[in-house]
């Protein structure tokens, strides 16, 4: 019932703006809203006295004209409109922070009174569909850079590729979390065929299972780091969130942990070797490095054996320089 007197006032008000089409924007603004009930103080009156003032967050050649209001559209776009009020952009028809302005639809299609007085022509308003990629992360960004997740979007891998926020997120038909258009893992693998096979190797981090996700390690939006790689809030190794007896520090550090990191011996993704290390043979890993100083010291007998039954503390030790224990 609710809805069918909303729409009803919505269609009385659309009628008002084509009507008022003469009077200055601010005034037709005004009239529309008050029109539908609304009040100087209330959230729409608010939002009628935003729609004199507000500047778009980016603007285009479809931004002009004003701000009608929610309301309006639900007149016509009815079941978007009750997904819309369930998902969390209802945020964007309150007054916040974040959303500056309390556009509703608005915030994201721009102002929809040409739109409106045209029935609806959408040459006369912002549509994500056929716009370009850039211009689609400009406006999400208009209100998200300011979440540190985001922040980075710009210099990100994914948008120098050309992958834009609505290649991820579906604003009004994402049945998932976060809006997503699909799960995380799926949605990942259906650009990235390459790591999916990487993951299905024999020993992998279980990521297909559900155990760790691609954004444990990875931040999607882009980070500071190369390969999108998230860090520990001190700016550390992924891989130590998880594997922090890895971490040190260490009376004696093995070199090559702190200074190339752990994918100097390990796959991060997976291998076929166990451990998910770069070599079948660990012997043949450790020589990559050591084939001259291993020869000396060591008797014939002990480099066949395996390296690390003696130098087990490999990722380093408080006890033993040579990492015996
Ligand atoms: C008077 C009825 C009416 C109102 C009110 C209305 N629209 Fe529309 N809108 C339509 C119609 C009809 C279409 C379909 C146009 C077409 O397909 O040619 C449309 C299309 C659109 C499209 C483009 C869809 C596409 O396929 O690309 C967007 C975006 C849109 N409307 C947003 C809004 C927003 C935001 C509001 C509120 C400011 C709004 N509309 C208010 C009638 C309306
Ligand atoms: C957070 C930004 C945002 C808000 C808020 C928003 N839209 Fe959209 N809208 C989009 C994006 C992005 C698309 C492109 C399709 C997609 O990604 O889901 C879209 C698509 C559309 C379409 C095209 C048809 C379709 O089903 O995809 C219409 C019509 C539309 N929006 C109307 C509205 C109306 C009406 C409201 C308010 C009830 C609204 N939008 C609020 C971002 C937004
Ligand atoms: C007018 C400001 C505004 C714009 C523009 C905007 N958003 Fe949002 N967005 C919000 C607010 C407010 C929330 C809810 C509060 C929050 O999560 O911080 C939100 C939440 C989200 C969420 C989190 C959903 C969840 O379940 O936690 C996603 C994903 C998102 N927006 C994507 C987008 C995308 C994609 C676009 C561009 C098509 C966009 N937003 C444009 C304000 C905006
Ligand atoms: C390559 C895919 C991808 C792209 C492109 C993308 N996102 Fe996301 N987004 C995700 C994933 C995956 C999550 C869930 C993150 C998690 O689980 O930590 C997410 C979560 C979010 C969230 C809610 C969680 C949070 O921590 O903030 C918001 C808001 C959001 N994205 C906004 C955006 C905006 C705005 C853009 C464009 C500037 C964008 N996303 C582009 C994949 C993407
Ligand atoms: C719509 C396609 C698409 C989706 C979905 C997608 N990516 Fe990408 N991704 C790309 C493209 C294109 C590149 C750049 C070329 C390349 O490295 O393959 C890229 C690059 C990357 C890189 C390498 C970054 C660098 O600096 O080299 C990482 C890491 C990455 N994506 C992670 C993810 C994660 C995690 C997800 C899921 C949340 C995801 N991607 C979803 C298309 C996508
Ligand atoms: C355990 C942490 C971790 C997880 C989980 C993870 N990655 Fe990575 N990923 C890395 C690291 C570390 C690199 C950098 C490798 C390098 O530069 O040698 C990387 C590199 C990449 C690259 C760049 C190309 C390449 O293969 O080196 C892409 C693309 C990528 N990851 C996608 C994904 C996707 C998609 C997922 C989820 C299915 C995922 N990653 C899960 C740690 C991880
Ligand atoms: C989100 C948590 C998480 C992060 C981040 C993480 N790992 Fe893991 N890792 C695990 C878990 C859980 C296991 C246990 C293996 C299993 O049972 O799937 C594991 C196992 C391993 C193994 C042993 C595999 C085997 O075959 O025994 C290695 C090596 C490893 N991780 C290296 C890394 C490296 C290198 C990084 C950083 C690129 C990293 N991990 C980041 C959770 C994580
Ligand atoms: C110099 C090579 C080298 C580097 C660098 C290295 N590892 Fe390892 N790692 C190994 C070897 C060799 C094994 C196998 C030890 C065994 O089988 O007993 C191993 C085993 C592991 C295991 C499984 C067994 C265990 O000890 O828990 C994990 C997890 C692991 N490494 C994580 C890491 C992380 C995280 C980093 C980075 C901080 C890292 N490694 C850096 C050589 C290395
Ligand atoms: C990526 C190169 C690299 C790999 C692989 C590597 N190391 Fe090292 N390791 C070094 C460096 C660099 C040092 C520092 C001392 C040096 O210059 O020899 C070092 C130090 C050591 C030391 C202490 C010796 C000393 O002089 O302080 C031992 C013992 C050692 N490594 C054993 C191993 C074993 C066993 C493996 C195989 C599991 C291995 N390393 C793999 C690079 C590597
Ligand atoms: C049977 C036990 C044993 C095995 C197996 C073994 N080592 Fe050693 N390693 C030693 C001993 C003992 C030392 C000398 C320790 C000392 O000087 O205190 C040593 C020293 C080293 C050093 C330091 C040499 C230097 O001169 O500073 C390196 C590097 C090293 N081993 C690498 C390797 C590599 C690589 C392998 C596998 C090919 C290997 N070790 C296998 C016992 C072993």
């Amino acid at each position: 019932m609710r809805f069918r007197t909303a729409a009803l006032l919505a269609f009385i008000a659309a009628l008002a703006v084509s009507a008022n089409a003469a009077l200055p924007p601010s005034a037709r603004a005004l009239s529309g809203a008050f029109l539908m009930g609304a009040y100087p103080g209330s959230p729409e009156g608010k939002a009628a006295q935003n729609q004199a003032k507000a500047a778009a967050p980016s603007s285009q050649a479809t931004d002009s004209g004003q701000y009608v209001g929610a309301t309006v559209c639900q007149g016509c776009h009815d079941e978007l409109y009750k997904g819309f009020e369930a998902s969390p952009h209802w945020m964007t028809t309150q007054e916040t922070k974040m959303t500056h302005g309390a556009h509703g639809c608005e915030s994201c299609h721009g102002p929809g009174s040409a739109h409106v007085e045209g029935g609806g022509d959408k040459t006369k308003i912002f549509t994500f569909k056929e716009a370009k990629s850039e211009d689609i992360t400009k406006r999400c960004l208009s209100c998200h850079e300011a979440n540190p997740e985001q922040r980075e979007f710009m210099r990100s891998t994914h948008n120098e590729n050309g992958i834009s926020c609505t290649s991820c997120h579906s604003v009004h038909h994402s049945k998932q979390e976060y809006l997503l258009v699909k799960k995380q893992t799926a949605l990942c693998f259906s650009c990235h065929a390459e790591q999916r096979a990487d993951f299905q190797k024999p020993f992998h981090h279980r990521v297909e299972e559900g155990l760790i996700r691609c954004s444990d390690c990875h931040n999607a939006h882009g980070t500071l780091a190369v390969r999108q790689l998230r860090s520990t809030p001190d700016q550390d190794m992924v891989c130590f969130k998880c594997h922090s007896d890895k971490r040190g520090p260490f009376v004696f550090e093995h070199e090559p942990v702190k200074v190339e990191g752990c994918t100097a011996c390990h796959f991060p993704h997976g291998s076929t070797n166990p451990r998910m290390l770069t070599s079948a043979r660990t012997n043949s890993l450790c020589l990559q490095c050591h084939a001259a100083t291993a020869a000396i010291g060591h008797t014939q007998n002990t480099r066949i054996q395996q390296c690390i039954d003696c130098h087990s503390s490999i990722h380093g030790s408080n006890l033993s320089n040579v990492f015996f224990k």
